[in-house]
């Protein structure tokens, strides 16, 4: 009895000690990542609302829409709130995360408010504001609100891209093909570290994103036919690794 209170007793100070210090330094990384997916969710379920009011917007016998930024934001509040319980600026948000979201629902206003003309044309079918042209442009505007301290980009791997703006830089493209291509990645998992630089650290977060039925008409089958926007189409099948949304929060 003696022996094991001594053990405890000498062993309680490691014991509480070295595990507290890491789990500080895990807890904030836990609090970025959630930050992460945070950015991810809203840019999705904005993507998702113009992904299913593509048959209206490219109608030619309609001139407006009712796709005004006002009508979009509340269509992307509702949708956000029925997945996660809260709309974006519910609960409770740290200032940082209020900050960030007020910026990304405030670049998703401007894109609307700035592609109203094109949405209402008149005797126009496809009009080519698909959700990866809004998301991009989305991201474009929230990293001039942003600069260095936030930046949203979805990215995909080198032999996809389309977008020369969406090539992968050297992390996102090691991530791509060592982690998300590998078979033995758990689907739908995310990636994150922090890398210390010399004034500052970054948290990088990469999200994998595959293909579904829907996105087979433009990124399917048969590879190097063109597609509606004019891309020869990948040759992708259902499930297959598509892209990734690239988070990079500096503090
Ligand atoms: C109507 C055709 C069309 C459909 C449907 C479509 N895409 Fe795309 N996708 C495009 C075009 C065009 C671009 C390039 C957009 C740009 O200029 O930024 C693109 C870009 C992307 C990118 C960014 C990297 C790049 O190549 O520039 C990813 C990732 C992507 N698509 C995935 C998807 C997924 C996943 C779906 C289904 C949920 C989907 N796409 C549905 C046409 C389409």
């Amino acid at each position: 009895m003696i022996r094991i209170w001594i053990v405890v007793l000498f062993s309680l100070p490691i014991f509480f000690v070295s595990p507290q210090q890491s789990f500080a330094a895990e807890e904030s990384l836990a609090a970025l990542a959630d930050e992460g997916q945070r950015l991810a969710a809203l840019l999705r379920v904005g993507r998702g609302v113009i992904s299913n009011n593509q048959a209206l917007i490219n109608d030619p016998a309609i001139g407006d829409k009712g796709l005004s930024s006002t009508a979009f934001m509340k269509i992307v509040e509702e949708e956000y709130k029925a997945l996660y319980g809260a709309a974006p600026l519910e609960g409770g948000l740290s200032p940082e995360q209020r900050s960030l979201t007020e910026a990304q629902l405030a670049s998703m206003v401007e894109v609307m408010d700035e592609n109203q003309d094109l949405i209402n044309t008149e005797g126009m079918g496809f009009k080519g504001f698909i959700p990866a042209i809004f998301a991009r442009l989305v991201n474009e505007r929230f990293v001039e609100k942003q600069g260095t301290r936030a930046r949203v980009k979805v990215t995909a791997p080198l032999h996809l891209v389309r977008n020369r703006k969406a090539r992968p830089d050297d992390w996102e493209n090691a991530v791509l093909t060592d982690k998300f291509a590998n078979p033995d990645w758990p689907k739908g998992d995310a990636f994150y570290e922090e890398i210390a630089g010399t004034e500052s650290t970054t948290f990088r977060m990469l999200i994998p994103e595959y293909y579904g039925e829907s996105c087979l008409s433009c990124h399917g089958g048969p590879a190097g036919e063109v597609d509606v926007t004019g891309f020869p189409k990948e040759g992708g099948a259902s499930g297959d690794l598509a892209g990734a949304i690239s988070i990079t929060l500096t503090e």
